[in-house]
């Protein structure tokens, strides 16, 4: 049986989510990898007690994270109710929906039929009666977004989340959706975008300025592109990476010669720092205060204990930042 490093708390910083009351820790952990059925069970496990001792209280899935779609809410379930379950109130679990998960018209975006159908299934699979958060996945460009802030609203109202979140929206759709929940009282407190050196979008689709403008929190996602803002690919692609190991979402062909130069000279500036290039890349995130945390996916213990190193330089230089830019 698990029991948590008593000094779990010493060494991780927790932002304030956007003017909510709750704090994330700077760096949370994903379960969209390596905690499907394809992974190994004890794998999942240490990589969520090492997360857990390092501070890591929050932890982040979606119903159709796997493969297949399911299993990874079903093996973090099991974990809870084997292990890190007498921690629950220390922990922030969140889930969530929009993404293509059952047959039929009701399997899918944002309709107020599929969220809370899926909440329901994703709350049996973790073994759960509440998760802390639960996000809208992916605009909906057909379903009213009244319908689906409404659903959102109803879930916190029945209690089974106690905030909401909107995940890879747009600044201007944000805006809207802000203003619907804010109507109906319902606690939104966070957007979930992708954002790393290499994926400026949220700089340029009005997301990181309208959340913080609305005081909300940003939570990025994929923060070290899948792996290849890491020394993983430095030297080839081993056997071991996503690349050779997944293949859903992260191909060989993503690592051009274009983009290992420049991961290579992004590496060289990791160097002069101090820090390792997934560090850096997580720092780079954190430097401005505007994102509440950094969400790194992890297919070992090891990587969390790098990742988790990253709060312990978040200043950059101008010129660090200006050469960050040119590559
Ligand atoms: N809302 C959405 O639409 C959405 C979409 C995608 C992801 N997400 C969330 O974001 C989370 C993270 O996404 P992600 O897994 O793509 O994040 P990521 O942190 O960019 O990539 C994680 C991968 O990078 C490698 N890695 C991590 N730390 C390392 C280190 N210190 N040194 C060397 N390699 C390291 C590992 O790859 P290897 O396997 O090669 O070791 C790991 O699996 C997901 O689990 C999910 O919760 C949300």
């Amino acid at each position: 049986m698990y029991t948590a490093s008593e000094k779990r708390y010493e060494k991780m910083i927790y932002n304030r989510c956007g003017k909510s009351g709750l704090k994330l820790p700077a760096v949370s952990l994903g379960l969209w990898h390596n905690f499907g059925d394809t992974g190994v069970y004890e794998n999942m496990r240490q990589i969520c007690f090492t997360a857990f001792d390092n501070g890591i209280t929050h932890f982040d899935l979606a119903n159709n994270y796997g493969p297949d779609p399911g299993s990874a809410e079903k093996n973090f379930g099991k974990i809870l109710r084997e292990d890190l379950g007498r921690y629950r109130d220390e922990l922030i679990i969140s889930t969530k929906a929009g993404y293509d998960m059952w047959e039929g018209p009701y399997g899918n975006w944002g309709s107020r039929k599929y969220l809370i159908a899926s909440l329901d299934q994703s709350l049996e699979r973790l073994g759960l009666d509440y998760v802390d958060i639960f996000y809208h996945h992916r605009m909906d460009p057909e379903t009213p977004l009244e319908e689906t802030m409404g659903a959102l609203a109803q879930i916190v109202a029945s209690g089974k989340a106690l905030y909401v979140g909107l995940s890879n929206y747009d600044g201007p759709t944000l805006e809207k959706a802000a203003a619907i929940l804010d109507d109906l009282h319902c606690p939104f407190i966070i957007n979930q975008n992708r954002y790393s050196i290499f994926d400026r979008t949220i700089e340029n689709n009005g997301l990181k300025e309208t959340s913080a403008e609305l005081g909300k929190g940003i939570i990025a996602f994929s923060p070290l592109a899948q792996g290849l803002l890491t020394n993983r690919y430095l030297n080839g692609i081993p056997e071991d990476s996503r690349i050779r190991t997944d293949g859903r979402f992260l191909h060989a062909d993503n690592l051009t010669e274009e983009k290992l130069q420049q991961i290579r000279k992004l590496n060289g500036i990791a160097a002069g720092r101090g820090q390792t290039l997934a560090e850096m890349a997580l720092s780079w995130i954190l430097k401005d205060g505007i994102v509440t945390s950094v969400l790194v996916g992890a297919s070992r213990p090891s990587q969390i204990i790098d990742n988790v190193k990253a709060i312990q330089n978040i200043e950059f230089s101008e010129e660090e930042l200006k050469k960050i830019d040119e590559i």
